[in-house]
């Protein structure tokens, strides 16, 4: 099949787009709004975007009445954010943080999860979510669409990152099936981190491998 998104009708009782990109990690998003009411919402349009340093993006589409999303304005307003890692444990409460309501609500309580103070930033961490970033936020790209299409993509710098002890192996890596994180496909339906394989790019080249591995001492000595 083929179609022109916008131009031509993709002719499927359910939109495929979403289906495509998958599966996508999520960006369970903490921030404080100028009241100090703490907002936490998932967004599945999330991404590492570099290591060195770190820095990672959502993207908040507009909400059904047509403005931003509060986690989006508080982010850009107060200037700090904090990913948590949402894992399968904790699904039902990253979903119930998804329910749009008003800004004075506390959505740590609506989900029914606990605040752990971040060292950083003000904006709280989910004590329950076994790894959490703090951000500092940098830049917002808007992309023009319909009313909701429209999007701010926020890219934030992280400044400090928190995992859980249990989930470092004795070799000295995060055991991710431990973890079990959550992601998104289309429609609504997820997928969890259940298996894993292990590749190697072809050769030898130690910059290119610290890149993969996110190195960047390892890449600076292979470029000596
Ligand atoms: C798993 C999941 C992923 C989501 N991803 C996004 C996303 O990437 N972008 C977005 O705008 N909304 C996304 N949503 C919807 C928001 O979480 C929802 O609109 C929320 O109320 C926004 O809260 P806020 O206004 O407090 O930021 C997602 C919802 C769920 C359940």
């Amino acid at each position: 099949m083929f179609y022109e998104p916008g131009r031509t009708d993709h002719g499927l009782p359910f939109d495929p787009f979403k289906s495509c990109v998958v599966p996508r990690p999520i960006g369970w998003i903490s921030t404080l709004d100028r009241n100090g009411v703490a907002n936490l919402a998932p967004y599945s349009q999330f991404q590492n975007l570099t290591f060195d340093p770190p820095y990672v993006m959502f993207a908040a589409n507009q909400n059904t009445r047509g403005t931003r999303k509060d986690t989006a304005h508080n982010a850009e307003q107060s200037g700090e954010f904090v990913w948590n890692m949402a894992t399968y444990e904790l699904r039902e409460a990253v979903n119930r943080s998804a329910q749009e309501v008003m800004p004075e609500i506390d959505e740590f309580e609506l989900a029914g999860v606990t605040k752990a103070p971040s060292r950083l930033v003000k904006p709280p961490r989910v004590a329950e979510s076994p790894v959490q970033f703090e951000c500092v936020y940098y830049a917002t790209l808007r992309l023009p669409g319909s009313m909701v299409g429209t999007v701010d993509v926020v890219i934030g710098r992280v400044v400090a990152v928190h995992i859980a002890d249990h989930l470092i192996t004795a070799e000295g890596r995060i055991d991710v099936l431990k973890a079990r994180p959550i992601a998104r496909l289309g429609y609504y339906d997820y997928t969890s981190v259940e298996s894993v394989f292990e590749m190697r790019i072809p050769g030898n080249n130690r910059a290119v491998a610290g890149g993969l591995e996110g190195n960047a001492k390892e890449i600076a000595a292979a470029l000596e």
